[in-house]
This record gives structure tokens, C-alpha cells and sequence, in this order.
């Protein structure tokens, strides 16, 4: 059935109007009075921190400002996040702004925007400073790609000398701070300076919105690239008083490849001097009051694993059976109990919830892929997840020999993770305590079954 001409009309009319306020909305006479970015590159996340001094010159108030990213950026990007500052120093408060990603029309060579969300919008003439924190994965190529085990690894890093902004930007700096002073080359672009594990480009005067000029710094970098590929944590709650947790992962160095055969027995008389950007030790950081910890691969239990604990955390420093060399990957679980009173509470409305930490327990570790599993207790009923940032979320259920109805499992999704990502998060739900008397009943009936086939066999004996 086709609609009234009319209709279509005012459709065409709506979509249009609705358009127009959207681009509206971000063509703000905004003007960056500065710009200074500190990128560092110290471990094989790209970490930068970007204080923006905004100006409105418009008329009308201005309640967005936007960040803009190349196409690359945002694939890899792990992570923004805003504050509006005020005061200098030991003065300085910060107010948290909400940052979306948001599409905009004719957006130059694909250019991907964030919007920040002013608290109080910026009259005309009036400034704010914002800074910026965000985090990049997978951005430092190694080069070369292979390297022996008595090599150095060296990686590239590209960027470009201007901050790419939909902006006029009225001064700006980028200081880029790498791991030592072994820096092979870097791009000038005047003027540009170096002085021990800092490169210095600008201030730049003056430039125009959209503004780009490539940059590649090629440096060593021999941190450990430790990429999970895929961790599968589980976490599982039992009203029997404790929660067991499982982790599986699968390690994996993303560092220059490693040439050639690996000596163990050069590896271990020239400690440091050899595998430089090997890794030998992982370390997790684990709730306090941890209990039942274990360490094990496809071959069995790995002992070398050493428990640190105090009231604040634990630290479990583990060892995998070779050092991991580019390339090479390691698949392990370890697994934990921990008390119940710890993380399971009542909300106001009487629902349960668990309050526990998302993300990876190693530290400077990138998760391309994390999928959180919280097993309910057997007749959990109406879950709903609470977390601080956007994840897939699913349920499915779990069956254990013991259970009669299945768990309700609620599973969290989440790609390209980082330390920033090990927020809490909450789980609720609804639980009806005469639940708690399935396993028991279960068992006994269990053990009448037992008993009665033994009987029967000593019939037939
Ligand atoms: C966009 O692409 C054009 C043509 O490839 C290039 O000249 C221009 O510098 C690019 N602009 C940016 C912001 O990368
Ligand atoms: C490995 O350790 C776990 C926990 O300590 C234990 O239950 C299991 O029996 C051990 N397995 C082997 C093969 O030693
Ligand atoms: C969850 O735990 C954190 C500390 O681990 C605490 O700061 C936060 O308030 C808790 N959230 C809820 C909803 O209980």
C-alpha cells in the first residue's frame, strides 16, 4: 500500500528538518585556544593524555566539543575519556563528561567524531579546559618484523604532527614520550626537538580545521606485548558460601616475531642481555582474601606460581613453562575461590547482587576478546547487568550433574579490553531461598540410588 503523497511529503520534510538541526547542533563556532598532547609510549598500549583550551566565538551557546579520529585511530581505540578541569595544580578539580561517538555528515577522509557533553554550555567568548585521556591497541608495528633472540625489538608509531580536529587550533604542542633514549629515526616538522626519552613537535601556530601531517617515530620497545586473544573468565556464585572463579586464556606476544631457535641455555646465563622483549613472569592482581588459587596448561598444574597477599589485594606472580618469545602463544587457566560476603549483596528492593570486577587480572595487558560468564545460583530469577561502558550482553544456562533446573548464566561480551576497562560491575537478581534446598534433596536422593544398585549387586553376589 502506497502512502498519501502528503505523508510522504511531510516524511521527506521530517527527515530533513531532523537532519539539518543534527548538523546544526555540532556547527558551534567553537576555536582551540590550545592544544598539548603527551603520548606515551612507554609500554604496547598507546596511551595519550590532551588538554584542549576551547573558545566559543559563536553566538549562540555551545554545549559539545568535538574530538575527531582517523579511521585507523578508531579501530584500534580502546577507550576516551573527559573531564572539564578547573583551578591549577594541587587546586584542580575535574568534573567527568560523558564522550559518545557520533556521525556527522561529509566527515573528510572518513574522519570518525566523539562528542564531549558539556556540564554548562559556553556562553559566547567564554573558555573551558578539557582534558582527555585515550588508549590505542594494536599501534605499534614491529619493524623489523623478525628478530633473534639477542636483538632488540624496535616498532613504529605513526601519528600526525597536528592534532587532527574539526577546529581552528590557535597554538598547539605534542611531546611523545618513549621507553629509552634508543630512538632510530622520527619525521621533522619544524620545529621539533629531542632530548632523552622526549620528542618535542611545535607549538604550531594557526592551523585550520582538519589539519594533518604524518609522522613516524621508529623506536625500541622491548615491554612485554602481552595480548590475550581470548579470556573467558567464570565466575560463580554459590549461596554455599563462596564464589569460584575460572579463567581461560590464550597469550599471545604481539611483538616482533622471534628468528631462529631459541637457546634456553643462553637465555638463562645472559639473563637481560638475551630475549629482551621475551617474558618470563605474568603478574595477576587478584581480590584480598583469595583462597584454593591454581595455575595450570594443557599438561597439568604449573607450581611456580608465588601467592602475595594482603587485607588490599593479592598478586599472583606465574610463571609459564617457557619464556614467551614473539609469536608465541601460551594457553593456561588459573582458578580462585573467594568469600561470598565479599562481592554478593541485598539492594534496597531486596534483589541480590554481585559487585565484581570487570576486565583482565593481568596487568598492561590488551584483551582483544572478553567474554564474563556469572553463573546465578540455581533458581536466580530476572538477571539484569550493570556496567559502566557499552558490552553485548546474552544469558544462557549452565547445567551441572547436580542441578535440576540449570543456572542462569549472564554473559558479557566485550572487545579490545584495556586496565581501564577493571571497573566494577553488578549483576542483580531475584532468588527464592527455597532453592537452597535442591542440592541437598538432590543428594539424598542420589545416595538412596547408590545404595539400592549396591544392595542389588550383593543380591547377586
Ligand atoms: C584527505 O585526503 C586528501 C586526498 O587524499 C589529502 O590531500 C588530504 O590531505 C587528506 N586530509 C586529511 C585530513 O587527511
Ligand atoms: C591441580 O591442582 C588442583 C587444585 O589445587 C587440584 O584439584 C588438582 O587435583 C591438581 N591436578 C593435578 C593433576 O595435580
Ligand atoms: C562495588 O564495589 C566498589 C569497590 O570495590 C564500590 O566502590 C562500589 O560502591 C560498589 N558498588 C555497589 C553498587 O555496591
Amino acid at each position: 500500500m502506497e502512502a498519501p503523497l502528503r505523508v510522504r511529503l511531510a516524511l521527506l520534510l521530517f527527515i530533513f528538518v531532523h537532519l539539518s538541526l543534527h548538523t546544526k547542533s555540532f556547527s558551534q563556532e567553537l576555536q582551540i585556544i590550545n592544544a598539548e598532547r603527551r603520548i606515551d609510549l612507554t609500554t604496547h598500549i598507546v596511551t595519550v593524555f590532551l588538554t584542549l583550551k576551547v573558545e566559543n566565538l559563536g553566538a549562540s551557546p555551545a554545549s559539545e566539543v568535538l574530538l575527531a579520529f582517523s579511521p585507523t585511530e578508531v579501530e584500534h581505540l580502546a577507550l576516551v575519556k573527559a573531564a572539564a578541569t578547573t583551578g591549577k595544580r594541587k587546586k584542580k578539580t575535574y568534573v567527568p563528561l560523558d564522550v559518545n561517538s557520533v556521525e556527522l555528515p561529509d566527515a573528510p577522509n572518513g574522519t570518525k567524531y566523539f562528542s564531549i557533553a558539556l556540564v554548562t554550555p559556553l556562553s559566547k567568548g567564554d573558555t573551558a579546559t578539557i582534558e582527555v585521556l585515550y588508549r590505542l591497541t594494536h599501534s605499534l608495528e614491529p619493524f623489523p618484523v623478525e628478530i633473534s633472540q639477542s636483538e632488540s625489538q624496535l616498532v613504529y608509531f605513526r601519528d600526525s604532527a597536528i592534532l587532527l580536529s574539526p577546529y581552528h587550533v590557535k597554538q598547539q604542542t605534542t611531546f611523545i614520550k618513549t621507553p629509552s633514549t634508543r630512538v632510530e629515526s622520527f619525521t621533522m616538522v619544524e620545529p621539533t626537538k629531542r632530548a632523552g626519552t622526549e620528542l618535542k613537535y611545535g607549538p604550531y601556530d594557526n592551523r585550520a580545521p582538519y589539519s594533518y601531517l604524518p609522522i613516524l617515530v621508529h623506536f625500541e620497545n622491548n615491554n612485554p606485548f602481552a595480548v590475550v586473544e581470548e579470556l573467558e573468565r567464570e565466575v560463580e556464585i554459590s549461596h554455599w558460601g563462596s564464589i569460584q572463579v575460572t579463567e581461560r586464556y590464550r597469550l599471545f606476544h604481539a611483538g616482533a616475531r622471534h628468528k631462529g631457535v631459541f637457546s634456553r641455555v643462553e637465555y638463562q646465563t645472559r639473563p637481560g642481555a638475551v630475549g629482551a622483549s621475551s617474558f618470563k613472569h605474568l603478574l595477576a592482581r587478584l581480590p584480598p582474601r583469595v583462597h584454593s588459587v591454581y595455575y595450570r596448561d594443557e599438561i597439568g598444574n604449573i607450581s611456580s606460581s608465588h601467592l602475595r597477599s594482603d587485607f588490599l589485594k593479592s598478586e599472583l606472580e606465574i610463571e609459564p613453562r617457557f619464556p614467551l618469545f614473539g609469536g608465541w602463544k601460551a594457553t593456561f587457566v588459573i582458578g580462585y575461590g573467594l568469600p561470598l560476603q565479599d562481592f554478593l549483596f541485598e539492594s534496597p528492593d531486596g534483589r541480590r547482587y554481585l559487585n565484581f570486577t570487570f576486565g583482565c587480572p593481568l596487568v598492561e595487558t590488551v584483551v582483544d576478546k572478553l567474554v564474563l560468564k556469572v553463573v546465578l545460583p540455581e533458581g536466580s530469577k530476572d538477571p539484569r547487568a550493570e556496567v559502566p561502558f557499552p558490552v553485548e550482553q546474552r544469558l544462557e544456562t549452565k547445567y551441572s550433574y547436580l542441578d535440576v533446573v540449570g543456572r542462569t548464566v549472564v554473559v558479557l561480551e566485550k572487545k579490545n579490553v584495556v586496565p581501564e576497562h577493571n571497573n566494577p560491575f553488578q549483576v542483580y537478581y531475584s532468588f527464592n531461598p527455597i532453592f537452597m534446598l535442591a542440592e541437598p534433596l538432590m543428594l539424598l536422593v542420589f545416595k538412596k540410588i547408590i545404595l539400592s544398585k549396591s544392595e542389588v549387586a550383593k543380591d547377586l553376589s
